[in-house]
């Protein structure tokens, strides 16, 4: 359950309207790495989260901070589109034509839309949509896409920073300047957390038994000449594992070929024949090869060794 107050976490008190400054803000609102993003992203996270207790308790926390962050990216918009598209513009954009190029920077969803109000979308217009987000049940996978969000975050609202000399508005962004680099430290310490709490060694290695062993501790290189052996991930002891890393030429490691079957004749694919008549498929093709694959395994499993 969510309880709602009117205060603000933050001032947001710009000085003066600006709409076109108001267009590049949407970027940190709905913008793939925008408020609404980490928003969603640790509530979800922390929603679905299986811990019960601090794991839990401290995802939700940040996510439901975000919420207060949506909301005070989304009046300070509201307060900067503020008289926007006014009669004063109109007929100064009117007598000067350059002033109306300016001008014409307006979002003008901004205008038409919402009446001076924020959107969901990014500086562009695109709607902010969910596939933004990351939460995947496995918090180290989790915390990793977190810091990653928080970083371009802070990156994008930095630029946005420049771009305004309204004190009003820099002061509420050096106050989300600030949240963002805590933020980023709070992830990397959960992880710090997760490691110490025996969740995780720190890499995402499900299935560790199962994986080959010389893929997960050699680099290959591509091209000739690369330096890229001279850094630390081409060199020295894996992170986890102890293991020697070693720089290796990409080379094929099996005997397998990169070649295709001959294509359906019924999907008109470009074909000289050289393979011979392509299996022609139909709508239920792909159902029935799916059933005669589950049938095959129940077999297996009935009659094993065979
Ligand atoms: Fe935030
Ligand atoms: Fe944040």
């Amino acid at each position: 359950m969510y309880r709602h107050t009117k205060e603000l976490q933050y001032n947001v008190k710009p000085e003066r309207p600006d709409a076109l400054f108001a267009a590049k803000l949407q970027e940190l609102v709905g913008g793939q790495f925008g408020e609404m993003t980490v928003m969603m992203q640790y509530l979800w996270q922390g929603w679905n989260c299986r811990i019960p207790g601090k794991y839990k308790d401290m995802i939700l926390d940040i996510g439901t901070e975000e919420i207060g962050h949506v909301e005070m990216l989304v009046t300070m918009m509201a307060r900067l589109l503020e008289g926007a598209p006014s009669e004063t513009q109109a007929e100064a954009a009117a007598a000067n034509p350059a002033l109306a190029a300016v001008l014409g920077g307006q979002n003008v969803q901004h205008a038409i839309v919402t009446g001076g109000a924020a959107m969901p979308t990014n500086s562009q217009g695109v709607p902010w949509n969910g596939g933004y987000i990351v939460a995947s049940g496995n918090l180290l996978a989790d915390f990793r896409s977190n810091v990653a969000a928080e970083a371009q975050s802070r990156l994008q609202t930095a630029r946005v920073y420049q771009m305004t000399d309204d004190p009003g508005v820099k002061d509420t962004l050096q106050f989300n300047l600030a949240r963002d680099t805590f933020h980023q430290q709070q992830w990397l310490l959960g992880i710090e957390q997760l490691i110490e709490d025996g969740f995780t060694d720190g890499i995402e290695d499900s299935l560790a038994a199962e994986e080959k062993d010389e893929p997960g501790r050699t680099f290959y290189s591509f091209h000739e000449g690369s330096t890229a052996a001279e850094g630390r991930w081409a060199q020295g002891t894996t992170l986890i594992g102890d293991k020697e890393i070693q720089f290796s030429p990409g080379v094929a490691l099996g005997d397998d070929v990169q070649e295709v079957p001959a294509p359906d004749p019924l999907l008109f694919a470009t074909y000289d024949g050289s393979k011979g008549p392509g299996k022609p498929g139909n709508a239920a093709g792909a159902y029935g090869q799916g059933a005669e694959n589950l049938l095959s395994k129940a077999k297996e499993k009935l009659t094993p060794g065979e």
